[in-house]
């Protein structure tokens, strides 16, 4: 009697995919116009912005919100696209800042930063802010294309003492509103 011996190899089953988001995270919907343009930027492939919160203030849309906009890569793995922030300005509830908008190399020049900038004024606008500021540095040409096709004011140029660079200041008027009178007043 002859015995054959047959080696049976099994593949490991595949690991999922990672998760593009993570507990604790929410999910940030654009609004279809922006969800059109990032497809178009992004391309065919599985994509989301999240954020996670802290509570700055109690009243309405008065937190900070951390951005991360995530994407599948071909191979299943996940990449961070884009990441930004915004936070209330402390003490006063009509300005919002704008802060710390990064792109990812390969994704740069591609109108990411910029479609970013418009989403923070609509978001702002959605929270009923009266101003978006912001700050940079003046040798940021990148941001500096940016600040000017969206019309934002340069109130201050300064030079950071503790940089040694030159900053710029700049304002977003999201909207005029009329002044509340005194009461009694004609
Ligand atoms: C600033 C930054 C977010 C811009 O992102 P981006 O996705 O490349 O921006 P966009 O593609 O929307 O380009 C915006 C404008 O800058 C121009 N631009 C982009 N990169 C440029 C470069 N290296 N040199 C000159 N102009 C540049 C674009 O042509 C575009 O101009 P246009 O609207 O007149 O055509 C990105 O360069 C970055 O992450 N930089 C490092 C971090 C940083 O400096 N953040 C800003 C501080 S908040």
């Amino acid at each position: 009697m002859s015995t054959t011996t047959r080696t049976v190899t099994t593949t490991p089953p595949a690991s999922p995919p990672p998760p593009l988001f993570y507990p604790g995270e929410q999910r940030y919907p654009p609004s279809s116009s922006f969800e059109k343009r990032l497809n178009e930027i992004i391309g065919k492939r599985e994509w989301m912005i999240l954020f996670i919160t802290e509570t700055f203030s109690p009243w309405p849309g008065g937190v900070v919100r951390k951005y991360t906009l995530r994407a599948r890569k071909e191979n299943g793995l996940v990449e961070t696209l884009a990441t930004w922030q915004v936070s209330p300005f402390p003490g006063c509830c009509g300005i919002l800042v704008e802060t710390q908008i990064q792109v990812l190399e390969a994704m740069k020049k591609k109108g990411l930063g910029g479609l970013i900038h418009e989403m923070n004024m609509e978001y702002a606008k959605g929270w009923n802010y009266t101003v978006l500021l912001g700050s940079d540095l003046l040798s940021n040409e990148p941001t500096q294309r940016i600040i000017s096709s969206s019309k934002g004011e340069k109130v201050y140029e300064f030079v950071n003492s503790k940089t040694l660079r030159r900053v710029g200041v700049y304002v977003w008027k999201l909207k005029e509103v009329a002044e509340k009178k005194p009461e009694g007043a004609a």
